[in-house]
């Protein structure tokens, strides 16, 4: 970790309140773990009350975080949860992920049920938000949680990236549709580094190798996503919507660039090839419950 590195991550972790959003009500799709519980200790740490929603209770919660279990896949059930919320002011559609699954591989129908995870599923579930939203007397916002798989080609999980991608342009349309009183944004997620980093990049030293390759140095912590999502909701963003907000610490070099300085014998005149660092496979994170 360089200097520069070092001295932003400290100061990251001074406790640095990114808004105040206390009195706001705000409900996170998976929240109760990896990125997701991120976003979620943000939201509680700028004040909102935050409800979040899995498959799964969890065995502990932080302090002030309501549950509910619900399928994001059901919508019945989605409706009757979140119609249930009549204060929301806020929806992070978090929950999301995929199994490493080449396209030529496995049944048609755990393809089909990844794209119903990723794309769907925020689809089904910001159409009930939105039916609050647009009568809560200062409107709302609704956030995706992207990834860079759905701005590059995502080999291995293919269904996953073209989800991502959707939600995208999903994230544009609505942006339209429902202004004024709602806005609608994503996060363009990289690499993240949570409970499941090992699955993807094996020990500690593949954790590192692969962080190398991040321009800034490190993965994305979760607090990161987390910070994001507590600016797109803020009164700080309160014109931007319909944006799609990178986060991924500068992105993925292009791998051209080292295969090249690899290969060849004369000296780089290219500072650019004298640092390491091939694009790295993002994140796929194994659902297999999912697929
Ligand atoms: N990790 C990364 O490097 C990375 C990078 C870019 C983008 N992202 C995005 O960030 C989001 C979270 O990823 P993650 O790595 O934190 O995943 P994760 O560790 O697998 O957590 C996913 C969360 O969503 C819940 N969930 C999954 N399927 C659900 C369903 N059908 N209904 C309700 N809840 C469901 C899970 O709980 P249950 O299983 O109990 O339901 C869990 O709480 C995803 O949208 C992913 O695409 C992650």
């Amino acid at each position: 970790m360089t200097a520069v590195v070092k001295r932003q991550w400290e100061r990251k972790w001074a406790g640095v309140r990114t808004a105040d959003l206390s009195g706001m009500t705000v409900v996170v799709t998976g929240g109760v773990r990896g990125v997701g519980l991120g976003i979620t200790a943000a939201f509680r740490a700028a004040g909102a009350r935050v409800i979040a929603c899995a498959r799964r209770e969890p065995e502990d919660l932080p302090d002030g975080v309501g549950f509910t279990r619900v399928d994001v896949r059901d919508a019945d059930a989605v409706e009757a949860f979140i119609g249930g919320i009549t204060d929301l002011d806020v929806l992070v559609n978090n929950a999301g992920g995929t199994p490493y699954l080449p396209m030529s591989e496995g049944d048609a129908r755990r393809h089909a049920k990844v794209i119903e995870l990723n794309l769907i599923a925020p689809l089904i579930i910001s159409r009930a938000a939105n039916r609050v939203l647009q009568r809560r007397p200062e409107g709302g916002s609704i956030i995706m949680i992207g990834s860079v798989s759905g701005h590059r080609p995502s080999p291995g999980t293919a269904a996953y990236g073209a989800a991502k991608a959707g939600l995208d342009n999903l994230t544009a349309s609505l942006a339209i549709e429902w202004a004024p009183r709602v806005r609608v944004n994503a996060v363009t997620v990289g690499m993240v580094r949570t409970e499941k980093s090992a699955l993807h990049y094996g020990d500690a030293a593949g954790v590192a190798a692969v962080a190398r390759t991040v321009p800034l140095g490190r993965l994305a912590e979760p607090a990161d996503v987390g910070d994001a999502c507590v600016f797109l909701a803020s009164p700080a963003a309160a014109y931007i919507s319909g944006a799609s907000l990178p986060l991924h610490g500068g992105g993925e070099r292009p791998a051209f660039l080292d295969a090249a300085a690899q290969a060849s014998t004369a000296p780089p005149t290219n500072p650019q090839q004298t640092s390491t660092g091939a694009a790295a496979d993002a994140d796929t994170p194994d659902r297999e419950d999912n697929a």
